[in-house]
C-alpha cells in the first residue's frame, strides 16, 4: 500500500524539490505542489540538471532517469493532490500559512491519507491542533539537501494515533533514509544538539582564545568535522544560523545554553550574512586572500575538547529529557550535520567522568548555568555505566 502509493509535497523550494525527488526515486508517483509556477518550472530543470549529472557519471541510466523525472508531475491546485495516501508539507516556516494550507488539504483529501510538515521549529503538536484529523499528522524532518542527508527525524505530536510514526520510520528506511524518532520539542534533535557547535565556537572567538579561522582548522583537523563553525554558519547564512540559535533559546524560555550571541547578531544586523552576501565572519570576495591559521596544536586540542564537551552535554541532556534514545541522538548527529562520530559514543571514549569534571571546571569559572553539567551525564560517570 505505502510503497505504491501518491505522494504530495508542498513547496518546490530547497527542501520541496529534494524530497520530492528521494520519493521519486523510491518509485512513487510525486504531486509537486507550489504556489508559485516559476518555482516549479525551476525545480523541474534543477532536478533534470541532478538526474543529467548522474547519468553522465554513470551512476544511473538514461531511461531510469526519464522514468524518474515522468513520475514527478508539478501543479498549483490543492485538489490536484486528492488522490494522494501522504502529503509532506514544505512551504514557508508560518505556522498560520501552514495551517491553512492543512485546512485546504483535508478538504480534498481521503481521511486516511497521512499529512506531515517538514517545519524545523514549530510545534507539531501545535500545527496538529488545527486539523480535523490530527490523528493522521505528523513531522517529517529532513535536512538539506534532502537527497543526500541520510537523516528524517520522526515526530509524533501529541495527537498523532499510535502505530504511524513506526509506519513513517518503515517508509522513511524504504526511501533509503535512516530515521530517528524525536518528541516534539524545539530543535526536535539535531538543531537542539548542535547548538554548541556554533555558540561555543563564537564564545571562544568572543573571548579572544583564537580567531574564527584557527578554531575552524581545530574542529576539522583535529576533530575531524567537514567544516568549521565559521565555514559553516557563513554557508548556512548568519541570518538563518541566527534566527534558529534565537528561536530555539526562545522556545526554551530564554535557557542560558542556548542564548545568541552579539557578535552573529552584529553580522546580521551588517547585512554579512556569508558567502551569499559575499562577507560574513570570513571574506568571501573574489581574490579574497585565505584567512591564516594558528597552527598550534595544543591551543587546537583546549578548543576541540571545549566545543566537544559543550556537545556531549548537549546530546546527554537530549536523552535525560526524553527527546530520543541515546542510539537515535547519535544516528541523528552523523546522519543530519554529518558528524564525525556519535556525540555519546565519543564521550565514552574521552570518558564520561572526564567530561564531567571539564563542565564542572567551565560551571565554576564562569558561574554561569550555560556550563551546567547534564544529570544524564553526572549519574553515569557517577555509576561507572556508559552512555547507552
Ligand atoms: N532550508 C533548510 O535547510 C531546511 C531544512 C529542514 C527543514 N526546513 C523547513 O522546510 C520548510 C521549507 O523550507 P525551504 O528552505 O525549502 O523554503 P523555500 O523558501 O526554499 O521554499 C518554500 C516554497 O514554498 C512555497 N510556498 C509558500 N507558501 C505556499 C503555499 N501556501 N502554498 C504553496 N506553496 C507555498 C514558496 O513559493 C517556496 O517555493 C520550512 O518549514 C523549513 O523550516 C528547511
Amino acid at each position: 500500500m505505502m510503497d505504491t502509493m501518491t505522494v504530495g509535497v508542498v513547496g518546490a523550494g530547497t527542501m520541496g524539490r529534494g524530497i520530492a525527488q528521494v520519493a521519486a526515486t523510491a518509485g512513487h508517483q510525486v504531486l509537486l505542489l507550489d504556489r508559485d509556477e516559476a518555482v516549479l518550472q525551476e525545480a523541474m530543470a534543477f532536478l533534470a540538471r541532478i538526474q543529467d549529472r548522474a547519468v553522465a557519471k554513470g551512476r544511473l541510466s538514461r531511461e531510469a532517469s526519464d522514468a524518474l523525472l515522468s513520475r514527478i508531475k508539478t501543479t498549483q491546485e490543492v485538489a490536484a493532490l486528492a488522490p494522494c495516501g501522504l502529503v509532506i508539507e514544505a512551504i514557508i516556516e508560518r505556522a498560520d500559512i501552514k495551517s491553512q494550507l492543512f485546512s485546504d488539504l483535508e478538504a480534498v483529501l481521503s481521511e486516511d491519507a497521512i499529512l506531515a510538515s517538514n517545519t524545523s521549529s514549530l510545534s507539531v503538536t501545535a500545527l496538529a491542533a488545527g486539523l480535523q484529523h490530527p490523528a493522521r499528522f505528523c513531522g517529517l524532518h529532513f535536512f538539506n539537501p534532502a537527497p543526500l542527508m541520510a537523516l528524517v527525524e520522526v515526530v509524533p505530536a501529541l495527537q498523532t494515533r499510535a502505530g504511524l510514526t513506526a509506519e513513517m520510520s518503515v517508509l522513511m528506511q524504504q526511501w533509503g533514509k535512516r530515521p530517528a524518532l524525536a518528541k516534539d520539542t524545539p530543535g526536535f534533535i539535531v538543531n537542539r544538539v548542535a547548538r554548541p557547535f556554533y555558540g561555543e565556537a563564537i564564545r571562544i572567538l568572543e573571548e579572544g582564545i583564537a580567531d574564527a579561522a584557527t578554531i575552524d582548522w581545530a574542529m576539522t583537523a583535529l576533530g575531524g568535522f567537514k567544516m568549521g563553525p565559521f565555514a559553516l554558519m557563513d554557508l548556512i547564512g548568519n541570518d538563518i544560523n541566527y534566527a534558529v540559535t534565537e528561536s530555539v533559546w526562545t522556545a526554551f524560555h530564554y535557557d542560558p545554553r542556548y542564548r545568541p550571541s552579539f557578535s552573529q547578531k552584529r553580522n546580521v544586523d551588517a547585512g554579512w550574512f556569508g558567502r551569499k552576501s559575499g562577507k560574513g565572519w570570513f571574506d568571501h570576495s573574489e581574490g579574497a586572500p585565505a584567512p591564516t591559521v594558528r597552527e598550534d596544536k595544543e591551543l587546537g586540542q583546549i578548543i576541540l575538547w571545549r566545543i566537544l564537551v559543550m556537545l556531549i552535554n548537549e546530546a546527554a541532556d537530549a536523552v535525560f529529557w526524553g527527546v530520543a534514545s541515546a542510539e537515535d541522538v547519535d544516528r541523528a548527529m552523523q546522519g543530519g550535520v554529518n558528524y564525525p562520530k556519535g556525540l555519546l559514543k565519543w564521550g565514552e571514549e574521552v570518558g564520561v567522568d572526564r567530561c564531567v569534571k571539564e563542565l564542572d571546571a567551565l560551571r565554576d569559572l564562569y558561574g554561569e548555568d550555560r556550563y551546567r553539567c547534564s544529570p544524564y551525564l553526572r549519574t553515569r560517570a557517577a555509576q561507572g555505566r556508559g552512555l547507552f
